[in-house]
């Protein structure tokens, strides 16, 4: 199979890359619920200590998060030139809002994780707490007394949350780990573990505002 020029090729290049992707979202979920232990600034000066592990894990992510979004458009203009709707549904498949619009969640994710970084990676932790090391937990708690910020986290989370919800059962069936009596499992913990992510990731702005964690 041609992986780079096949269609079929630049599918599994894509469900693989999606893997690895998820992967990432649920390691960073696991490591924000510091955030309500009280051990985020010890958890990220931990990581910041070992910078061939971020660097080498940064590069593969980057390398994945490129070949998805670079093939998500192609693949997505590709099928509209060809028929009008047609992200891996199969015809086992009823289209639902989260396969149709999978360009448009994706493009929001995109976008979000562009502000994302800007706000919390690119600019530098600002202060450091009481033993001297980067104060990052006071850096999201400063980001989320914003209304206006949580509302474009929990928003962005939702788009988060449906193109996970089509995507994950899309990635098994593109790589053909799905057989007739295991699609109704794949398709259900699909839904399962995009509500868990969207719970995860969104509790943290939301109880930040209300003045929970501090
Ligand atoms: C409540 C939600 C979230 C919180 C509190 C949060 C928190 C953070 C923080 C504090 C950093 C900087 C870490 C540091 O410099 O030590 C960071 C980096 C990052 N976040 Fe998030 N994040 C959230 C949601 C997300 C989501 C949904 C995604 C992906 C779709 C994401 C992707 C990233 C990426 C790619 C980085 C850069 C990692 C790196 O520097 O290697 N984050 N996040």
């Amino acid at each position: 199979m041609r992986l780079f020029s096949s269609t079929v090729g630049r599918k599994n290049l894509m469900a693989l890359s999606g893997q690895a992707l998820i992967a990432f979202v649920v390691m960073h979920l696991l490591g924000n619920f510091t955030v309500y232990s009280g051990a985020l600034n010890s958890y990220a000066e931990r990581l910041h200590s070992l910078p061939l592990l971020v660097w080498s894990f940064r590069l593969i992510m980057l390398a994945a998060l490129t070949l998805h979004v670079f093939y998500g458009a192609i693949i997505t203009l590709e099928n509209r030139a060809a028929k009008p709707q047609a992200y891996a549904v199969t015809k086992t498949q009823k289209a639902t809002f989260a396969s149709k619009n999978m360009i448009w969640t994706g493009s929001a994710i995109a976008a979000f994780l562009l502000y994302h970084l800007i706000q919390f990676t690119f600019s530098g932790v600002p202060g450091r707490d009481l033993f001297s090391r980067p104060d990052v937990f006071g850096m999201v708690v400063q980001g989320f007394s914003s209304l206006p910020v949580v509302l474009v986290y929990v928003a962005s989370i939702t788009a988060l949350f449906y193109h996970l919800s089509h995507g994950i059962q899309s990635s098994f069936q593109t790589l053909g780990l799905n057989s007739e009596a295991a699609m109704p499992f794949i398709m259900k913990s699909a839904v399962i573990i995009s509500l868990v992510l969207f719970g995860g990731y969104s509790s943290i702005p939301l109880f930040i505002l209300l003045g929970a964690v501090r």
